[in-house]
């Protein structure tokens, strides 16, 4: 069978949003014998129709796999859930792909290792659709050793990119790809309110917008030459100036103040600009707002 492991090993998935739903079909779809935990049990329901148990208790759930994904809002769910069954993570391995900070990481690493549990972080660079599709690729960091052991099985969610044994730089990357996506998106409803605040159709307005996203690509290319421009601290090109963008950051909060929406984000914008222009980069290229975000003096 496609996708199948050779050892389709016992997994346990604690946590049953929309992401752990889907992580937890696609185990059950490569052969692995699924348990299932979730605070409201019938979240469950669709999984044990299709063949998964459902534990009664965390730490029946911990003891039925191999190894045990958690998939939860943040990392303090976890202790919810797992600070009242310490006594089961003896020997147990543990793969937390929820969100959270690096340090909070670092802390639950020592927590779990404390409890004679191994422990890898990681965070699912994908919307839950696409888990377990040739697009999908998840972050990991923790011991090597771990990760070797259990790649196999995690390669069914998606692409594992391994970033070293510090548990906290999984999170790191993943808060890092997240900045770009909720900036991004945030980005996509201000022109939408923007549009809609004018009294225009929306719907017409969408399309484009998802135009100006797949420009981006296209400008930035392969991004060597970007990441050349970062790595150097040098920002020639006359195409898109500080100055010539920052202008347009002020008609953006203008047109925002005028349309009636929120200028909180294009206020934000705008300041990276001003900054910038401030500290002498308004003829560089916009990627010299970079000396701005990074605050670091040379
Ligand atoms: N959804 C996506 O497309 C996506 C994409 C990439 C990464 N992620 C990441 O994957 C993780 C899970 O995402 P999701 O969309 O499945 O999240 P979600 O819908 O918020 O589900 C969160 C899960 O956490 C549980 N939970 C939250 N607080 C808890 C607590 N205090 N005690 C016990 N259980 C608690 C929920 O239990 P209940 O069911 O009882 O509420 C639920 O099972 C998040 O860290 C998210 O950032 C999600």
């Amino acid at each position: 069978m496609p996708g199948m492991t050779s050892d389709p090993a016992p997994v346990t998935v604690i946590g049953l949003g929309p992401m752990g739903r889907a992580m937890a079909a696609t185990l059950m779809a490569a052969g692995h014998p699924v348990t299932v935990w979730n605070r409201t049990p019938g979240r469950a329901a669709d999984l044990v129709a299709a063949g998964a148990a459902l534990a009664p208790t965390p730490a029946d759930a911990v003891a039925a796999g191999r190894l045990t994904i958690l998939s939860l809002t943040d990392y303090r769910a976890m202790h919810d859930i797992l600070d009242a069954s310490t006594g089961a993570l003896a020997g147990a391995t543990l793969v937390n792909l929820s969100s959270d900070t690096p340090d909070v990481t670092r802390e639950a690493a020592a927590w779990a290792a404390g409890h004679g549990a191994r422990f890898l972080s990681g965070g699912v660079m994908v919307p839950a659709p696409m888990v377990g599709t040739a697009a999908a690729y998840v972050y990991y960091s923790g011991p090597e050793r771990v990760f070797r052991d259990h790649e196999p099985v995690l390669g069914l969610l998606g692409a594992p990119r391994y970033l070293g044994e510090d548990p906290g730089q999984s999170q790191l990357w993943y808060q890092a790809q997240l900045a770009v996506f909720l900036t991004a998106l945030s980005g996509l409803l201000q022109g939408a309110a923007m549009v809609s605040g004018s009294g225009a159709p929306v719907g017409r307005f969408l399309p484009d917008a998802l135009d100006t996203l797949a420009a981006i690509p296209a400008m930035i290319g392969s991004g060597e030459d970007l990441a050349g421009e970062l790595d150097t601290r040098a920002y020639p090109g006359e195409l898109s100036t500080v100055s010539m963008m920052g202008a347009t950051a002020e008609h953006i909060v203008a047109t925002s103040g005028s349309t009636g929406v929120d200028t909180e984000l294009p206020r934000a914008v705008r300041s990276h600009y001003e900054r910038a222009i401030t500290a002498g980069h308004g003829k560089d290229n916009w990627a010299a707002l970079y000396e701005v975000i990074r605050r670091d003096r040379r």
